[in-house]
């Protein structure tokens, strides 16, 4: 790796970095040279990788704004200021809209999209004092391509896209980039119950031209490289990682 995607010296903040792509990601910054600090909602695997990785990590709620601010603060005391952001955390809560518990289509949309804002802006703060920051937002394939059964999570995601344009607008004075990726389907506890399910296994390497899911990996170079000096002139756009599906009908 050259110079041109050195992370070294610099504070990176991956959310929902416990497991799957976040901690993935977080591992590939570290390589990088980055100070990573994880995140999660859940103290039990926050505390695995923490110890793993040798890195520090807050357990806090991306959707609780208090907790947020509050959190945002200690880590730019006891870390450092943050210059990478990956707001990454996310769920699922599947259902066909006709019969989704409106509960579950605002808790969607309150952690994926608004977790997203709020963890956004309370760092963006630090990094406009600074003049200095990226910000990765992770969207999905389904912002922009859709599948029944997970409306909420669509909206959500379509919504991280428009964010990320919003962010990107108004920040980029304060020499902020901001970008989002779109992965297609990969492997982790979020995919797990479509994975087990033996045709939806069969119908997406049937339509992924690579042929395959995606892994965790595929998304950690791309995440570094929106992190480094080779991405100093590229904002508001959202890359899909997805074998290609994105491509094709
Ligand atoms: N796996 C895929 O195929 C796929 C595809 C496209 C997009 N994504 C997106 O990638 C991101 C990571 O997904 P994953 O597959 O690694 O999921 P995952 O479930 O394996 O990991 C997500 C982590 O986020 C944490 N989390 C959940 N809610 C949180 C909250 N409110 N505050 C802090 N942490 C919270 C969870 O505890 C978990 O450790 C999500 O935004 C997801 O929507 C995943």
């Amino acid at each position: 790796m050259t110079d041109m995607f050195s992370l070294k010296g610099r504070v990176a903040l991956v959310t929902g970095s416990a497991q799957g792509l976040g901690n993935t990601i977080a591992r590939g910054m570290k390589e990088a040279g980055a100070t990573v600090v994880l995140n999660d909602v859940n103290p039990k695997v926050l505390e695995a990788a923490m110890a793993e990785m040798g890195a520090p990590g807050y357990v806090f709620d991306i959707s609780n704004e208090a907790q947020v601010i509050s959190a945002v603060e200690r880590i730019e005391r006891e870390v450092g200021g943050i210059d990478i952001l990956v707001n990454n955390a996310g769920i699922h809560r599947r259902n066909m809209l006709i019969d989704m518990p409106v509960e579950d289509w605002r808790k969607v949309i309150d952690v994926n999209l608004s977790g997203a804002f709020i963890v956004g802006r309370a760092v963006a703060r630090g990094m406009i004092a600074r003049r200095y920051g990226k910000i990765i937002n992770i969207s999905s394939i389904n912002g922009a391509m859709v599948r029944p059964n997970i409306g909420n999570y669509c909206a959500a995601k379509g919504g991280v896209i428009t964010l990320t344009k919003s962010m990107a607008t108004e920040w980029g004075e304060y020499n902020i980039n901001v970008n989002a990726i779109g992965p297609g389907y990969c492997l982790t506890e979020l995919t797990k119950p479509l994975a087990e399910d033996p045709t939806f296994d069969a119908w997406v390497k049937s339509e992924v031209p690579l042929r395959r899911w995606g892994k965790p990996e595929d998304m950690a170079g791309i995440a570094v490289m929106l992190a480094s000096p080779a991405s100093d002139y590229i904002s508001g756009q959202t890359i899909y990682v997805d074998g290609g599906w994105q491509a094709c009908l």
